[in-house]
């Protein structure tokens, strides 16, 4: 089973580069708050190697009235590992690390595709569908304390 550690932004990369923006320039990889004292970034290693990540920012939706409130970001795992679990193992590590920090709630801005992976972890949808120019259709998701 593959162990989840804490990792520095510029290592989320590679992995957010090979499954998140296929054929774009690393540049594309960086997103808004990465280097925020308050975001946390984490990686799935197998054997040393990194086969996925995932990052939590504390961020606020205006589309939610709770007070301490995490947005997770860049959830990821390499093509050849994928539907093994390790997705979940991931979101879980992250889940767990914002309700440690008190969250009140936890939301993200869900791929189409993604969406009945997490609702498999129990998240729900709120709103309508919108368009996120070159990545596609979301949806927002979100999990209660
Ligand atoms: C989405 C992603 C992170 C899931 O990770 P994963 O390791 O493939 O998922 P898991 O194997 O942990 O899946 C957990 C459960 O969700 C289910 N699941 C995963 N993807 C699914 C999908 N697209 N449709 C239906 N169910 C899905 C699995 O069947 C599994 O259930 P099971 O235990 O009953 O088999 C991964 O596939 C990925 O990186 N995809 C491309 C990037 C992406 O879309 N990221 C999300 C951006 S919002």
């Amino acid at each position: 089973m593959p162990v989840v550690k804490k990792i520095t932004a510029l290592e989320t990369y590679t992995v957010r580069q090979e499954v998140l923006r296929k054929g774009k320039p690393i540049e594309t990889c960086h997103f808004i708050g990465d280097d925020a004292t308050t975001t946390t970034h984490f990686g799935l290693f197998e054997n040393e190697n990194m086969i996925g990540a995932v990052s939590v920012y504390k961020t606020n939706s205006p589309l939610f009235t709770e007070k301490i409130q995490f947005q997770i970001r860049g959830m990821a795992v390499l093509e050849d590992f994928q539907s093994k679990g390790y997705g979940e193992q991931l979101l879980k590590a992250a889940e767990n690390f914002c309700f440690e920090e008190k969250a009140d709630l936890i939301w993200f801005n869900a791929r189409e595709k993604a969406i009945p992976f997490y609702q498999k972890s129990g998240y729900k949808i709120i709103g309508n569908a919108f368009d996120i120019p070159n990545v596609g259709i979301h949806f927002v998701m979100f999990k209660k304390n």
